[in-house]
């Protein structure tokens, strides 16, 4: 089978081509080709066993998802997205590349004619009600941000292409993933990597909220394998239903940073420091810390690790590629 992945050239996506590749299957199928996309020109992960085409492309632009998939496609994964600051500050942005460009990439799905299975990347950030909040699977997606609304809406699309029968879709409503390996980035959960990513690199992190703020979070580790489990799951008990929230993990900040003391040390606690942003507290302080994942559990996508082995893990895969980038 042929798999394609939009985003691939960021953080979540060169994961999984990298695990696809090694892998050399999806599940129990071998996979024969590999399609990465994104506006980036993707790198094609080592070693793959199987050829790998690499476009550069705006999946938002007529044609930019044309060649995404084909009569062979068996599974596509669609990462590509604006994260959520970028999407708040630039409104017009964000919803052509989140909301149209998931469209473009449906009607390519559509137009292979091989009804792939199709993973979205939707997100917390479709929820609201704050740290107060404990979100139920059939709680309705009430967003804060334009990024939420926009990831509610391409729910929407997966469920209808999903009903149609032009896809066999999937959208998994992952948590803020920490630790992000390299530099932060545009999204307004940022800091939730920065205060333990810096610290371990020698350099200073910012904390825009207080220690006992919580947050529901999921590693890569475990993201890779939910994107992989969605991929391959029976989606029969789905029915109409096709988004889910994955068992992540609830940690507040003060338990982040005695992770990284265990882990990295005093001096490493040290370099994190109180400093207020509003527009970020703003953003992350609407977004739920607290879910009941018991459809997702009994679908079969596994639990999460404890925030120490996050950490940890973080140091096993990702810490010399970080220090090597951040010179
Ligand atoms: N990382 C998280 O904490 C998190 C949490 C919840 C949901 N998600 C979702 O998971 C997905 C992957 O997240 P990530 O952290 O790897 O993000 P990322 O920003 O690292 O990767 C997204 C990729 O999409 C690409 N892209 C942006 N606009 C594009 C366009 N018009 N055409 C083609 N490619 C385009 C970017 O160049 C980037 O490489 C996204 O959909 C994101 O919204 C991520």
């Amino acid at each position: 089978m042929r798999v394609a992945i939009t985003g691939a050239a960021g953080f979540l996506g060169r994961k999984l081509a990298g695990r696809l590749a090694a892998t050399g299957r999806l599940g129990r199928t071998p996979i024969t080709g590999m399609t990465l996309v994104d506006v980036v020109m993707p790198a094609a992960p080592q070693g793959a066993p199987f050829p790998v085409t690499c476009r550069a492309g705006d999946i938002a632009a007529p044609g930019g998802a044309d060649h995404l998939a084909d009569a062979g496609t068996g599974a596509v994964f669609h990462l590509a997205a604006v994260v959520s600051a970028q999407a708040e500050a630039d409104f017009d942005l964000g919803w052509r590349v989140n909301l149209d460009g998931t469209r473009a990439v449906l009607e390519a799905c559509r137009r292979a004619g091989s009804r792939p299975r199709l993973v979205f990347t939707s997100s917390v950030a479709s929820y609201s009600g704050g740290q107060a909040a404990v979100i139920a699977d059939d709680q309705r997606p009430i967003p804060a941000n334009s990024y939420g609304a926009q990831k509610a809406a391409g729910e929407l699309l997966v469920h209808d292409h999903a009903r149609k029968g032009h896809v066999d879709g999937v959208s998994l409503r992952l948590p803020t993933i920490v630790v992000r390996p390299g530099r932060p980035n545009r999204a307004a959960s940022s800091f939730a990597s920065s205060i333990l990513r810096e610290p371990l690199i020698g350099e200073e992190a910012h904390l825009p909220v207080p220690e006992d703020f919580a947050l529901w979070i999921a590693s890569p580790r475990a993201a890779t394998d939910w994107l992989i489990h969605a991929a391959t799951m029976d989606t029969a008990p789905l029915g109409l239903d096709r988004g889910l929230n994955p068992p992540g993990l609830t940690v507040t900040v003060r338990e982040m940073l005695a992770a990284l003391e265990a882990v990295g040390g005093h001096a490493a606690m040290r370099l994190v420091s109180r400093v207020e942003d509003p527009d970020v507290a703003a953003i992350v302080g609407a977004w739920p810390a607290r879910f009941d994942a018991a459809r997702a559990k009994a679908l079969g996508f596994r639990e999460h690790e404890g925030i120490e082995a996050v950490v940890r893990a973080f140091v096993e895969d990702d810490l010399a590629e970080t220090r090597a980038l951040r010179g």
